[in-house]
């Protein structure tokens, strides 16, 4: 581990998207490359903490010199991260799917020849952030969230911190025109009990790198 001003801490981080099964061969996801989550493994690997880095099926390489724990479900995610805790800070920047297929075929669905069209039920997944916050005993001292929203960034953004009781939100435009999701830079406002904080529009790593360091001066 290096050296630094998270040296002793450890910090969970979620990240990527899941992907939720609709039979064996089909799934329903989202467009998440997993790359901001991780570039904030590795940021807070570099200021000497432990990661614990839970990850859904991401496109982006997995951050290196931190615990990786692979999931594909929104409800694997959530019990890795329990079982990931305790820990002194969590980052949620995994883009975890709202719903999952209620119930998921063990077969693979197939054509008849009909012209018949299956339907798709729907059942709501778990909110690790929204878990994770609002847990008594053993919660974070500091607990992170993301929100992507495409329109009323930092209203949306502030509403969310609020309903889930994280301590932070790092809000995100990520409408189709800023090119943010699944491209190499981003433009984030930091949302905290001392309101709301604009970013310039930098590279991933470079948010993520000041992102880590707020969080080495507020667990210090
Ligand atoms: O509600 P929404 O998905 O917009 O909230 C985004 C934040 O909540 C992100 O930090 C995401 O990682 C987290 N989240 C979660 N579990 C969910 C949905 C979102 O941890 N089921």
């Amino acid at each position: 581990l290096a050296d630094g001003p998270l040296k002793g801490k450890h910090i969970l981080v979620t990240s990527g998207p899941t992907h939720e099964p609709i039979d064996p061969v089909r799934y329903i996801a989202n467009r998440s490359s997993g790359s901001q989550g991780t570039a904030i493994a590795e940021a807070l690997s570099a200021l000497g903490a432990a990661v614990t880095f839970v990850t859904g099926p991401a496109d982006a390489e997995r951050p290196r010199g931190v615990h990786v724990i692979e999931v594909q479900t929104a409800r694997e995610m959530l019990e890795a991260v329990g079982s990931a805790l305790p820990a002194d800070a969590a980052v949620f920047a995994a883009a975890v799917a709202d719903w999952r297929v209620a119930s998921a075929s063990d077969k693979k669905m197939k054509k008849d020849g009909s012209g018949t069209l299956p339907t798709l039920d729907f059942a709501e997944n778990p909110d690790i952030l929204a878990t994770v916050s609002q847990m008594g005993d053993g919660r974070p001292a500091l607990v992170v969230g993301f929100a992507a929203e495409t329109h009323d960034v930092i209203a949306h953004a502030t509403a969310k911190r609020d309903r889930k009781g994280c301590d932070w939100i790092v809000a995100n435009d990520v409408s189709p025109e800023t090119g943010i999701m699944g491209g190499s830079e981003n433009a984030v406002t930091l949302i905290s009990d001392a309101g709301s904080e604009d970013w310039p529009r930098m590279g991933k790593v470079e948010v993520a790198r000041k992102l880590a360091a707020r969080i080495a001066e507020a667990l210090a």
